[in-house]
């Protein structure tokens, strides 16, 4: 079986990210999302960096044109029946997560494998809500996902071989490299990365420093190319706070606790840059 036709759920950041992604790379894509208005948002935001793309001379024209006809909004997961493989990227929540790979179970081929973009939630755990555990697997994309080369590609305990072989497979022909992790909390990616982040909200928690000088420390002391906070910002602070908890509870280490002003933070509604406000504010 090859992979042509795709089905990514889940049209915010990654989702639309991921989509471009297959589209521009020649999969055919449906992009779902259980929102409307999210779905017409991330066609928008595809299209309008695919213009971008082309007034930078990245692309050509009809390079844009053919990906956006590879493209097909879907408001309904069932389209998934017509497709090779479904990609989830929605919100970060293993219950939601598990509803969704029911969903999806139930209305894909029965070669379908079924990925899932998700930055913490156990493969595993996900898979067992599926009836095929060997074809469920971690593709887990970095954001943003046109310019950030990774993919973690993560087995559960019963992913098959040849799941795995297609999905690595496809990170190639998306220009990607791939690294594979275990089905360990945070994978590495987040069990490095989280733990920076938190660490610099207790900084600002604590007095140690403002946000904007934390941000500073890192950027001109490190060289990272933005800083902690601005970049638990651009991630989403729900998402982040989400992380944290799966890092402590599988862990069982209070290294891993999250700063009670991200909790704050997000109880607020003050989840970064998709809100208008999280460390920074954004128009
Ligand atoms: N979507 C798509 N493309 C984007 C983008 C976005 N949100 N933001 C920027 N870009 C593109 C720009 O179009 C530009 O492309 P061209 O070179 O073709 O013009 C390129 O990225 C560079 O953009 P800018 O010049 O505007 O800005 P920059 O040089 O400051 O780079 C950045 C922006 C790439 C985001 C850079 O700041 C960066 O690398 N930040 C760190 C990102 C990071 O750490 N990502 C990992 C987050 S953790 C994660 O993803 C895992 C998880 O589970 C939470
Ligand atoms: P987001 O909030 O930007 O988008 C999530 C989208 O999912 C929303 O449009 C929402 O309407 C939709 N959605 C929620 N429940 C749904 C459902 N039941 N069915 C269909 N659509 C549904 O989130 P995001 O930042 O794109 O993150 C998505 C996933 O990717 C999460 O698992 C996250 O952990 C993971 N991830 C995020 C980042 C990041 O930097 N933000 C990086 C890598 C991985």
């Amino acid at each position: 079986m090859t992979i042509k036709q795709v089905m990514v759920i889940g049209a915010g950041q990654m989702g639309a990210g991921i989509a471009q992604v297959c589209a521009q790379s020649g999969y055919n894509v449906f992009l779902h999302d259980a929102n409307e208005q999210a779905l017409h948002n991330g066609m928008e935001g595809i299209k309008k960096r695919l213009a971008k793309a082309v007034d930078k001379s990245r692309i050509t024209e009809s390079e844009k044109q053919e990906a956006i006809d590879r493209l097909t909004p879907a408001t309904e997961m069932e389209d998934v029946s017509k497709c090779d493989m479904a990609i989830e990227a929605i919100v970060e929540n293993a219950d939601v997560k598990k509803n969704v790979f029911r969903e999806l179970d139930a209305h894909a081929p029965s070669h379908a494998i079924l990925a899932t973009n998700t930055s913490s939630v156990s493969i595993t755990e996900i898979a067992a809500a599926t009836n095929r555990p060997e074809q469920v697997i971690g593709m887990h994309f970095m954001n943003p996902v046109p310019v950030m080369k990774l993919v973690e590609i993560i087995r559960g305990l019963q992913t098959s071989d040849d799941t795995y072989t297609k999905i690595a497979d496809m990170a190639s022909a998306l220009s990607k490299t791939s690294v594979e992790v275990d089905d360990a909390p945070g994978f590495a990616a987040n069990r490095i990365l989280m733990p920076m982040i938190n660490e610099a909200i207790f900084a600002v928690h604590e007095g140690v420093a403002s946000v904007e000088d934390v941000d500073t420390v890192m950027k001109l002391g490190m060289n990272h190319p933005m800083g902690p906070l601005t970049l638990a910002d651009f991630i989403g602070l729900d998402t982040c706070l989400y992380i944290m908890e799966v890092l402590h509870d599988g862990y069982k280490d209070s290294k891993y606790r999250p700063c009670p002003l991200l909790r704050k933070y997000v109880n607020a509604g003050w989840l970064g840059k998709k809100s208008g406000r999280g460390f920074y504010q954004y128009e």
